[in-house]
């Protein structure tokens, strides 16, 4: 049974992931080697939860027994050697994931598991250099950001660990609230990111060519298929609608498509301009300084209701 838990990596997504598994009751411990990082990290623990707690979604005691569960520790050697789990979130750079699990493999038990979070990069690269046993006991598990609001996460299932530590891990993840996925097959992207940039390429291109307007696009996903696929999987809603149906509009349809394997043109200027978005006050639409935070603070209460929503309709 998974109980202690090592977190490596406090930015965006390790911090989020630490309360996760400590609201859990795991015992986890956070390490990150930037002393900015690690110091910021409880502070932002603590508004999570507290938001959470506020939007009814967690009890209030949940605040304080979460960050109970909690160590902050400065020392990779004292944060891992006890651990049964360990998930890193560090930078998406092979040579330092690599250069990481070198390390963990020293320092933690032998029956540890290793999970890297990474959203590009190929586990059998990453795992290489490890003994044998040890690739036995190690996996891409991938979240969602905000990782405490967006319920999957995608556990690799292609190495050859043995299948009752994966269902332990898989276990884990389920008694942890989120929504775990088998992943089958060593591609990039794995699922929903290939599912989300399929579209989202479709979404650009749209706006290349002046189908429509930003708001207008967004609309049309947000009240059309993303509507209906926030409570019914593509599968099961193409059976609704009538595969022969669907079948004759996807002949029609793609050719017409696109079909490019380079990021449209729209996005690629905004970014030769430094526009990315909220974080420079510009991206497909306009971010000023003084409303930033508002805008940010909607977008995690909008997720937190679906979150609250889709708890009622749980498979
Ligand atoms: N941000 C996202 O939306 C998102 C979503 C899914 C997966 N991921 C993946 O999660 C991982 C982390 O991403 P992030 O957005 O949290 O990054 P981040 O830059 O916000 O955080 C990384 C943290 O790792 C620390 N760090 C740097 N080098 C380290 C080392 N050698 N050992 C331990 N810690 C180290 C940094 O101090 C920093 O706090 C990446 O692999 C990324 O691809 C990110």
């Amino acid at each position: 049974m998974i109980q202690n838990i090592a977190v490596i990596g406090a930015g965006t997504m390790g911090h989020g992931i630490a309360h996760v598994f400590a609201r859990s009751g795991r015992k986890v411990t956070l390490y990150d080697p930037i002393e900015e990082s690690l110091l910021a990290a409880p502070e932002k623990m603590r508004e999570e939860l507290q938001f959470m707690a506020d939007a009814d979604y967690i009890p209030q005691e949940d605040v304080e027994r979460t960050l109970g569960n909690i160590i902050i520790c400065p020392n990779l050697a004292e944060a891992v050697k006890d651990a049964d789990y360990v998930m890193e979130a560090i930078p998406e750079c092979m040579e330092l994931k690599k250069a990481l699990f070198a390390q963990l493999d020293t320092l933690c038990p032998r029956h540890t598991v290793f999970a890297t979070n990474t959203s590009s990069l190929k586990l059998s690269e990453m795992i290489a250099d490890l003994p044998a046993e040890r690739q036995k006991r190690c996996m891409v598990s991938h979240w969602y950001n905000p990782a405490y609001l967006i319920p999957i996460a995608e556990l690799s299932k292609f190495g050859n660990m043995d299948e009752e530590v994966f269902d332990e891990v898989y276990a884990l993840y389920e008694e942890s609230g989120k929504q775990p996925v088998r992943v089958l097959k060593d591609i990039p992207g794995m699922i929903a990111n290939r599912i989300l940039h399929a579209q989202a390429r479709e979404v650009f291109h749209l706006l290349d060519i002046g189908a429509a307007s930003y708001e207008d696009i967004d609309k049309a996903l947000m009240y059309g298929p993303c509507f209906r696929n926030a409570t019914t999987g593509m599968l099961e809603t193409a059976d609704m609608g009538g595969l022969d149906v669907w079948c004759a509009a996807e002949d029609n349809m793609f050719p017409h498509f696109n079909n490019s394997d380079k990021a449209s043109d729209s996005m690629r200027s905004l970014v030769a301009e430094g526009h990315y978005g909220i974080k420079t006050g510009k991206g497909f639409f306009e971010y000023p300084e003084s409303e930033r935070e508002e805008v940010q603070q909607a977008f995690y209460d909008r997720l937190i209701r679906q979150l609250k929503v889709s708890e009622t309709y749980k498979k």
